[in-house]
């Protein structure tokens, strides 16, 4: 291209309504969740990049359903979703990795017939260091006949997700998501606040060069996922160097890298918490929708994530997720094979 050369931008809400005009039985439903993503999106993004500036950093003392320490932040994201959401007619009821039960829409608002998952603030512990944190989302048709959403139409099969996604506050902000036909990422152009598609049909590489994991729990991982790191320090017969550790501790912007160049993130199971750390609902599926969709996978290190029926709102699963041979070699150590 010429310099200077006028590029062509596609924004969030132009896509949105291109994608939905390639189906024409769609309602437009789906399409009004989206929109309020982004904005929703946009309005945590502002307090997020103000939170060095203001009096918003620190703890709130509270201690989540999860039993950590809920920051302000969180408590803010989490509000936002809800007040962005409830009044909209699109959704029957919501839950949120912050919030015990399920979180109603308000009798006096219209209800419709998606269930809206999120985890409002992602890797909220790296706050008040200004690095990478995120908000996850999910969203799933109602499987009640009518009236106002249930738990039973929160606790489901990934594989039954219509969308799903994440933004990422990192050195930009940005928005991923599918549904079900590609995975597309915008990127938030703060002068003019909009999200401008950057990267149309991520596909991720096969097989990457970088690991992701908490090692500080070494001691506490299965055989086989300790043996499964072991090999990946091994320097590789080719190029004679080892995978590289990369480890932000935002699953959000280490799914995000993952995406990008490839390799693997673990949150494995530990001797300390059996069911490793990360919440199905609202972590585990979303991301592995994404994953999926753009050519990876995605298991618990022994099955496919979005097969797993979840039984409880705040059910947790080991995650092995990014390029399909990483993920096959850990697959194939955790079974015992190697
Ligand atoms: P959250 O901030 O929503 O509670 O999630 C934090 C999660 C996830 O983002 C990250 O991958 C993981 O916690 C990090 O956990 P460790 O500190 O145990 O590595
Ligand atoms: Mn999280
Ligand atoms: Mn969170």
């Amino acid at each position: 291209m010429a310099m200077n050369e006028t590029k062509r931008v596609v924004t969030i809400d132009r896509h949105i309504v291109d994608m939905q005009a390639k189906y024409p039985e769609a309602t437009g439903e789906l399409s009004k969740l989206l929109y309020d993503v982004a904005l929703t999106a946009k309005l945590i993004d502002r307090e997020v990049s103000k939170a060095g500036l203001v009096d918003i950093l620190g703890l709130t003392g509270e201690v989540n359903v999860q039993g950590e320490e809920v920051q302000k932040l969180d408590w803010f994201a989490n509000d936002r979703f809800v007040k962005s959401f409830d009044h909209g007619g699109q959704l029957c009821v919501m839950a949120s990795e912050e919030e015990e039960g399920v979180i109603p829409i308000p009798s006096r608002f219209k209800l419709g017939k998606y269930v809206l998952l999120y985890d409002p603030l992602d890797g909220s512990s790296n706050i008040d260091a200004n690095v990478s944190i995120g908000s996850i989302f999910s969203i799933y048709k109602r499987k009640t006949a009518e009236g106002p959403g249930t738990v039973e139409d929160c606790v489901r099969q990934g594989a039954e997700q219509v969308a799903a996604g994440y933004v990422l506050y990192g050195s930009s902000t940005m928005l991923v998501y599918t549904t079900g036909r590609g995975v597309y990422c915008f990127t938030l152009d703060p002068s003019i606040g909009e999200f401008l598609l950057s990267h149309n049909r991520i596909q991720m590489p096969k097989k990457g060069k970088i690991y992701s994991l908490n090692e500080g729990y070494r001691n506490y991982l299965s055989d086989g996922t300790r043996r499964f790191v072991e090999y990946l320090q091994e320097p590789d017969k080719e190029t004679g160097r080892p995978y590289s550790s990369r480890y932000i501790g935002s699953m959000v912007a280490d799914v995000h890298r993952t995406l990008l160049y490839g390799g693997i993130f673990l949150y494995p199971a530990t001797s300390k918490s059996p069911k490793g750390k990360l919440r199905l609902m609202y972590e585990a599926n979303p991301m592995a929708f994404i994953v999926e969709q753009a050519g990876g996978m995605a298991t618990d290190g022994t099955q496919r994530i979005m097969d797993v029926q979840a039984s409880e709102l705040h059910e947790r699963i080991p995650v092995f997720m990014g390029s399909e041979e990483d993920v096959k070699l850990a697959m194939s150590f955790e079974a015992g094979e190697r």
